[in-house]
């Protein structure tokens, strides 16, 4: 969907200098704990703040979380630093040495101040959310029971953890343990009262008409999606693949919705939401990131609207009766209607009712009699004939809608 880009390599690689970067994160480090004092202060009153759609906001998501007004986004999906507490180099079986995520941003002295992190961030990306709406946390063993702790405390509902199965994991090169081959996704609405969005309808079609698990299977981002500098070096150690967010927004939004993301890196919620038609607010610390994810947003094109129209929930469609049909006079008193091939007929009586035989009812009661069932649906069982062909009498019902300006 959205083409690998290469960003100049003094920029991209700055993230890795650590001397100069580690003394600026661990500024920001100290001044998160500074600026939780200082919190009241800092607050803008919630009526002067607004939404500053499609763009990287640069700094501390902390902080800049703080500056978005309550009650307003649609959707968070954030991918925070996994604690990985990862202890010296690791290497291949060839001794080729793996590229692991070691950077600052991922480490922390301890697990209380992983989760005073946790909470921080967390907490205000609960302000944010309008009532209904609904967070994604995405994390490994490293740090997902954690977060899943934090989510309930700060009043989270969890909705559902999805399984991450990749299809390409790194293997556990020294056999010490099972190969690590999924990652966890957390999906929790703002309270357990929300009714966040999700697009069962479109979920199941898009999964060949099965109800979709929660177990998915999806390759780690590479190929031409993996941004790489101008010395072939990924960009960002951890840049998420498109499939996942796809999903994701799929799954939990609709076209217009906001979706933020406190952790952006190299822009994959960003660039997801854009191509979707989605608004997108990103946060993100690291300058060279930033600059990665921007160049890669702007050769995003997005889906046209047509194309994105959704499934209508079938549930949230309109009720008809059969009886409306009448009334409008799309069909008529007398009218012959069949069965599938034909096999079983019945004639429409005035009152709304039809009649087989000896036998009068509802199209549903009718439908399930001729067939020997319990039960049928009589707007997909019966049809009517026009032009020599058979047609589902549910077309005269989508027809009534329309009349009615209910579609
Ligand atoms: C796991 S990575 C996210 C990768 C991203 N999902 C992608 O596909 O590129 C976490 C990101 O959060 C950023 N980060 C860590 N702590 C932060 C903080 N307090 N405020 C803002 N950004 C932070 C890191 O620089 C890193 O890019």
């Amino acid at each position: 969907m959205v083409q690998s880009c290469k960003v100049s390599s003094s920029k991209a690689s700055s993230s890795q200098k650590s001397s100069g970067k580690a003394s600026a994160l661990k500024k920001s480090k100290t001044s998160k704990l500074a600026s939780k004092k200082a919190a009241p202060n800092k607050r803008v009153a919630a009526s002067s703040k607004s939404l500053p759609s499609n763009k990287i906001l640069v700094g501390n998501c902390i902080e800049r979380l703080k500056e978005l007004p309550d009650n307003s986004v649609d959707l968070v999906f954030a991918d925070p630093p996994y604690n990985l507490q990862l202890e010296g180099e690791l290497h291949r079986p060839n001794n080729s040495k793996v590229d692991a995520v070691n950077d600052e941003w991922d480490q922390f002295d301890s697990f209380s101040a992983y989760d005073e992190f946790t909470k921080a961030w967390m907490a205000e990306a609960r302000r944010i959310l309008k009532p209904d709406g609904a967070m994604w946390v995405i994390g490994s063993y490293h740090n997902i029971f954690r977060v899943g702790t934090t989510l309930q405390d700060l009043g989270f509902w969890i909705l559902n953890d999805i399984i991450w199965r990749k299809s390409n994991p790194m293997p556990n090169f020294k056999g010490t343990r099972f190969c690590n081959a999924h990652e966890t996704l957390i999906w929790a609405s703002k309270t357990g009262k929300s009714r966040p969005t999700f697009n069962y309808d479109s979920m199941k079609a898009f999964n060949d008409d099965l109800q979709m698990r929660s177990d998915w299977l999806l390759p780690i981002c590479n190929g031409g999606e993996r941004l790489k500098d101008n010395l072939g070096k990924k960009v960002h150690p951890t840049q998420k693949p498109e499939g996942l967010l796809y999903r994701v927004l799929m799954a939990s939004t609709n076209p217009g919705d906001v979706v933020v993301d406190p952790f952006f890196g190299t822009g994959t919620t960003g660039a997801v939401a854009k191509a979707l038609g989605r608004q997108w607010i990103g946060i993100e610390q690291d300058k060279s990131y930033i600059e990665a994810a921007e160049i890669r947003l702007s050769k995003v094109r997005p889906v046209s609207p047509e194309d994105l129209q959704a499934l209508k929930p079938k549930r949230s469609a309109p009720r008809v009766p059969f009886g409306t049909l009448l009334e409008l006079g799309l069909l008529e008193a007398g009218t012959t209607l069949y069965g599938p091939r034909a096999k079983k007929s019945a004639e429409v009586r005035a009152d709304g009712t039809i009649q087989c035989a000896e036998q009068q009812g509802s199209i549903h009661k009718m439908g399930a009699y001729v067939q020997g069932l319990d039960a049928c649906n009589g707007w997909t069982y019966w049809h009517f004939k026009a032009d020599g062909e058979l047609k589902p009498i549910d077309l005269l019902r989508h027809e009534a809608r329309n009349q009615l300006g209910l579609n």
